[in-house]
């Protein structure tokens, strides 16, 4: 009799426990939380209802649309994404991020890669000096903090030429008001910002082979496994190809 008693408080400690701390986190079955930072268009956005949008938004819908659950998104600082997925505040990253060696040894990332991209050089567009990565010598060079175009220019330049942003616009704003003369990041997105704002140009082309992948955590290979599937569905049924051209065009 006692121990029943001592049950069912126990029982409903622990339910109330689950209410007041993760509701919408990754432990609630019926929702699927993305982790990204919507400053990466057209992979992620905010749109003009002030709204998470865009081509990795898209594949995270259709994946928690195949496992019949609601999609959650966490908008964050992209240099604190892998921390958030390995406390599982989140159940994977899409946030167009580079499969990498160094990240492959923290998280799983779903397999083939879901997009090809590549480093670039973004300057102004008057600029006649910088022609590719080769002219970046002695030159302020701004990045995203924690992507592989940081890397990269800590990898070719010194560290004090580099100025790191938690948000891509930064990095724009910097080059726009001429207080660095380059930036190191994603061709495909420096194409899309280029379109939005103008005044600014690519060099060199990319100077980077990369490729994306949807992280996920480590212990977690049934969802691994899920999107694996998934994702391959998407491609066999041409929605894959649609949401390419969705948002790639
Ligand atoms: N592809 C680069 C990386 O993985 C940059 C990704 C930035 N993504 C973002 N949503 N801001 O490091």
């Amino acid at each position: 009799m006692k121990m029943r008693k001592i049950l069912v408080l126990l029982l409903a400690g622990l339910l109330i426990f689950g209410l007041l701390t993760g509701c919408a986190g990754p432990k609630d079955a019926g929702k699927i939380v993305m982790g990204t930072n919507a400053d990466f268009p057209p992979f992620e956005f905010r749109n003009e209802q002030n709204e998470v949008d865009g081509f990795d938004v898209d594949i995270a819908k259709a994946i928690a649309e195949a496992l019949g659950k609601e999609l959650v998104i966490e908008d964050m600082a992209f240099d604190g994404l892998i921390a958030a997925l390995k406390t599982k505040k989140i159940d994977m990253v899409v946030a167009g991020m580079t499969i990498t060696e160094e990240r492959s040894e923290e998280v799983n990332f779903s397999d083939p890669p879901y997009y090809d991209a590549g480093q670039t050089v973004v300057v102004k567009a008057d600029n006649q000096e910088i022609k590719g990565v080769e002219d970046l010598d002695g030159k302020l060079i701004a990045v995203q903090l924690g992507t592989t175009g940081d890397f990269e220019a800590h990898d070719l330049f010194p560290a004090e030429k580099i100025r790191q942003f938690n948000q891509v616009n930064e990095a724009f704003l910097e080059l726009g008001n001429n207080r660095v003369d380059a930036i190191i990041i994603d061709i495909p997105v420096a194409d899309r910002y280029i379109e939005l704002k103008g005044g600014f140009k690519t060099v060199g082309g990319k100077f980077t082979e990369e490729f994306f992948g949807i992280a996920i955590h480590k212990d977690n290979k049934e969802l691994l496994e899920q999107v694996n599937k998934v994702m391959k569905e998407l491609r066999e049924s041409g929605k894959y190809d649609e949401l390419l051209l969705k948002w790639f065009n």
